[in-house]
C-alpha cells in the first residue's frame, strides 16, 4: 500500500465526481489507498503522485477508466431483490394486455439484474400462456462491466440463486477449461440492447420506459446529483410507470414526482 496524501486525495476524488458523480468522501479513502495501490504496482510506479501525474498528462486515457472502474462497485446478483421480480410479475406483467413493454436497468454492472427481468419475462409468459412483446435496455458507465454483461458468462458460484429449472433452460454449462462456468443462451443476449451510458450526462436518446431499475447506484451519488438524475429519469419514464430502487435507497427528500407503492418500487405520479 502507498500513502495518499491530501492533495492526491483531493485530485481523485474531484476528477471520478466531475466524470461519473461518484461521491468519495473522506470515509472512501481507505478504498482508494488499498484499490489504486494495485495499480499503481501493475505500472510499475512508486507513488501516489506518480500515478495522478500520470493521470494529468493523459487526460481522457484508459487508465483514468480503468481507475474509475476500480473505485466503483460493480457487485450484483441474479434474482437480488427478489420481490421486485415478484412485483414485475404480479402486477406489471398480469396488467399486460399490449404494446411492447421496455424495461430499462440504467446500472447495469454485470448484467444479472437484465437476465433476471429477462427470466422473469420469458416464464411468465410461457407459464400464463400470454405473449409479451418487450424491449430490454442494460447500461452502465463502465465498459468493463458491459462486456461481462454482453458475454452472458459467469462462474457457476455466480448463479448459485438461479432455481435449477431456470440455469437448466436458459443456460449453457461449460466444459473442459470453462466446466466451472455457465454461459447465457445466444437467444437471450440477443433480447438485450447493452450500451455504454453515463447517468450524469443531462440528456440521453432513449425511447419512455415502462420500468427503469435503478438499483444500488444513487447509493454513490451526493443528494444534489439524486436530486437531478431522478428528475431527469422521470421524464424517461412513461406515465403510470416505475422506477425500481435498491435496498438501502429511497427518494424521500429527493423527489415528489414519484409515489411509493411497494419496498423500494415508485411509481411515476401525473398531475
Ligand atoms: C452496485 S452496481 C449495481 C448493479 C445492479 N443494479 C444491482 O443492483 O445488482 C452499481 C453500478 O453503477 C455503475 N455506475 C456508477 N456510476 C455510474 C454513472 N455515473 N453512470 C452509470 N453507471 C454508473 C457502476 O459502474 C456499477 O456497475
Amino acid at each position: 500500500m502507498y500513502p495518499l496524501s491530501d492533495k492526491d486525495f483531493n485530485y481523485i476524488s474531484s476528477v471520478v465526481y466531475e466524470y461519473a458523480r461518484i461521491n468519495l468522501t473522506d470515509k472512501k479513502r481507505a478504498l482508494i489507498i488499498s484499490r489504486l495501490s494495485k495499480r499503481i504496482r501493475a505500472l510499475k510506479m512508486s507513488s501516489f503522485t506518480e500515478y495522478t501525474d500520470y493521470l494529468k498528462n493523459n487526460p481522457g486515457g484508459s487508465e483514468f477508466q480503468t481507475m474509475v472502474d476500480s473505485l466503483s462497485t460493480n457487485y450484483s446478483l441474479f434474482f437480488r431483490e427478489p420481490h421486485h421480480f415478484d412485483f414485475l410479475k404480479e402486477t406489471i406483467l398480469k396488467s399486460y394486455q399490449k404494446g411492447e413493454l421496455s424495461i430499462w436497468s440504467a446500472a447495469s454492472s454485470t448484467g444479472q439484474e437484465v437476465y433476471s427481468v429477462l427470466m422473469t419475462i420469458r416464464e411468465f409468459s410461457r407459464e400464463n400462456n400470454k405473449k409479451i412483446q418487450y424491449k430490454l435496455f442494460a447500461s452502465d458507465i463502465s465498459r468493463k462491466v458491459l462486456k461481462k454483461a454482453s458475454s452472458g458468462t459467469y462462474d457457476l458460484q455466480d448463479v448459485k440463486n438461479i432455481p435449477r429449472p431456470l440455469l437448466e433452460k436458459f443456460f449453457l454449462k461449460g466444459s473442459g477449461d470453462n466446466s466451472e462456468m455457465v454461459k447465457v443462451k445466444k437467444d437471450l443476449i440477443r433480447d438485450i440492447k447493452f450500451f455504454r451510458l453515463n447517468l450524469s450526462d443531462t440528456s440521453y436518446q432513449l425511447p419512455p420506459m415502462d420500468v427503469i431499475f435503478l438499483r444500488n447506484a444513487i447509493i454513490y451519488f451526493d443528494q444534489p446529483t439524486k436530486i437531478e438524475l431522478i428528475d431527469r429519469l422521470h421524464s424517461y419514464i412513461k406515465p403510470g410507470g416505475y422506477l425500481i430502487l435498491g435496498h438501502s435507497e429511497s427518494l424521500s427528500g429527493i423527489s415528489e414526482k414519484f409515489k411509493l407503492i411497494g419496498k423500494t418500487i415508485y411509481k411515476r405520479i401525473d398531475l
